[in-house]
């Protein structure tokens, strides 16, 4: 027995946003007909009809944190998958900021059989470019490799040496694997939670200066050209990065980069006061550089939008904006967020910031996932675009709730998440048409 969708509102059909049926078997897109074709014969088959509804490529986010093994208690890979499966994501990669860190291939291999196991989304673990994260001495690449890592990266920390960026680059370069940066020169940051800027001066708290993050952009890409590596930024948020990624790009330098939605729709001056849930790490920057980040994304400069998902618990992050953790979570929040923010307002086409969900993070990294096409794996999201929702954190799959956008009014949200045909997540109060 199969399963048909039918009638859902397919965007880069040859342009056609007419509706399509799709029909999956063991786990596999198998066609997909235009409705304007007529009905199929659904007998014997499980039926779908989604009637209008927008049938999406699952979304693919390069950039969470799962936060096991370690911290189970801010996520597990069990509640972080239903959270991004409740966001619509259907392939997550995960950073290697655990406790252990993800730097031998047994931790590599312990989040996969757990993922397997316990999960409803596809996770690819990230192994760490240094021991621990220490910036000390470099992991064993081909065995994190041979293990299953898709790349390397310290995220949460940057790595401070530019000879140990260069060796982790040079022998990334020779396994073919990208090296993923989070930029940040610790010498300009000690101490600081928001950025330099109106909200910094106004509460008269040391900021987080721009040039902490681009000092690393520019130090890599140069790094970058001499070995020849796939080098990929994260969470890009300033001015002068965008800049330097572009005039990289212009040269044929292999650098890609990744943006995440509060940096694209919140600065520093929307910071209500002192609360730790408008914290993370970049920090929210000036309107002047969201609106470079915005840039940005539209000319090509930056590749794709990922969440950084950094759950936490509400414990932590009561200790107030100076000494709680960075992070936000973003699973549960990004597509109706960025919909609402700039394709309901007609800035971007739905087409283009599905791209960014999508298909351009499968290219950047090589992966099959992120099209609906016959024969590749049915990952895909229902979404009702219509829907219109307060966000409510006490909702949220994650364990964690650290969200700015708690009561904000989005539209677009996703009413079923399929992982391999398999539905992961699915709004209890929506019906099929046929139900
Ligand atoms: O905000 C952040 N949270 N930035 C990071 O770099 C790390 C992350 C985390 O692990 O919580
Ligand atoms: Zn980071
Ligand atoms: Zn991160």
């Amino acid at each position: 027995m199969g399963t048909w969708i039918l009638n859902g509102k397919m965007i880069g059909m040859g342009d056609n946003q007419e509706r399509h049926h799709l029909f999956i078997e063991k786990g596999k897109i198998v066609s997909i007909l235009s409705a304007a074709d007529g009905n199929p014969n659904t007998e014997h088959h499980e039926v779908l009809n989604v009637e209008g509804k927008l049938v999406s490529p699952g979304f693919i986010d390069m950039h969470v944190h799962l936060r096991e093994p370690g911290f189970e208690h801010k996520e597990t890979i069990a509640s972080g998958t239903r959270s991004a499966a409740r966001g619509g994501y259907t392939t997550i990669a995960c950073m290697p900021n655990t406790r252990p860190v993800i730097d031998t291939p047994e931790t590599v291999k312990l989040v996969m059989d757990k993922a397997a196991a316990e999960g409803v989304v596809r996770v690819l673990p990230y192994g760490s470019i240094t021991k621990n994260e220490l910036g000390r001495e470099l992991t064993d690449f081909p065995a994190l490799k041979e293990a299953g890592a898709v790349g390397f990266t310290d995220d949460g920390v940057g790595v401070q040496s530019a000879q140990m960026m260069k060796d982790a680059m040079a022998w990334a370069k020779e396994l073919d694997m990208p090296v993923i940066a989070h930029c940040e020169d610790n010498s300009l940051v000690e101490g600081a939670a928001v950025t330099e800027g109106a909200f910094a001066r106004k509460h008269g708290l040391k900021g987080i200066p721009n040039e902490s993050e681009a000092i690393h952009v520019g130090r890599d890409i140069l790094l970058a050209e001499a070995t020849g590596v796939h080098y990929h930024v994260c969470h890009v948020s300033t001015e002068q990065s965008v800049r330097l990624i572009r005039q990289a790009k212009a040269i044929g330098i292999h650098v890609t980069a990744e943006v995440c939605p509060h940096h694209l729709v919140l600065s520093d001056e929307d910071i209500p006061g002192m609360d730790a849930n408008w914290k993370m790490n970049p920090p929210l920057r000036t309107p002047r550089d969201v609106q470079a980040c915005i840039e940005g994304l539209e000319d090509g400069t930056i590749d794709i939008i990922v969440t950084d998902h950094a759950p936490h618990s509400a414990e932590e992050k009561a200790k107030g904006m100076l000494a709680a953790p960075f992070g936000i979570v973003g699973f549960e929040t990004a597509f109706p967020l960025l919909y609402t923010k700039f394709v309901a307002t007609g800035i971007w086409t739905l087409s283009f910031l599905l791209e960014k969900m999508t298909s351009a993070p499968a290219d950047v990294f090589g992966l099959s996932w992120g099209r609906l096409a016959p024969g590749a794996d049915a990952d895909l999201t229902v979404i009702d675009l219509d829907e219109e929702q307060a966000v409510d954190p006490d909702t949220f799959l994650s364990k964690g709730k650290n969200t700015p956008f708690t009561g904000w009014k989005l539209k677009g949200w996703p009413v079923m998440t399929m992982a391999g045909g398999k539905v992961a997540w699915k709004n209890e109060s929506f019906r099929f048409t046929n139900e």
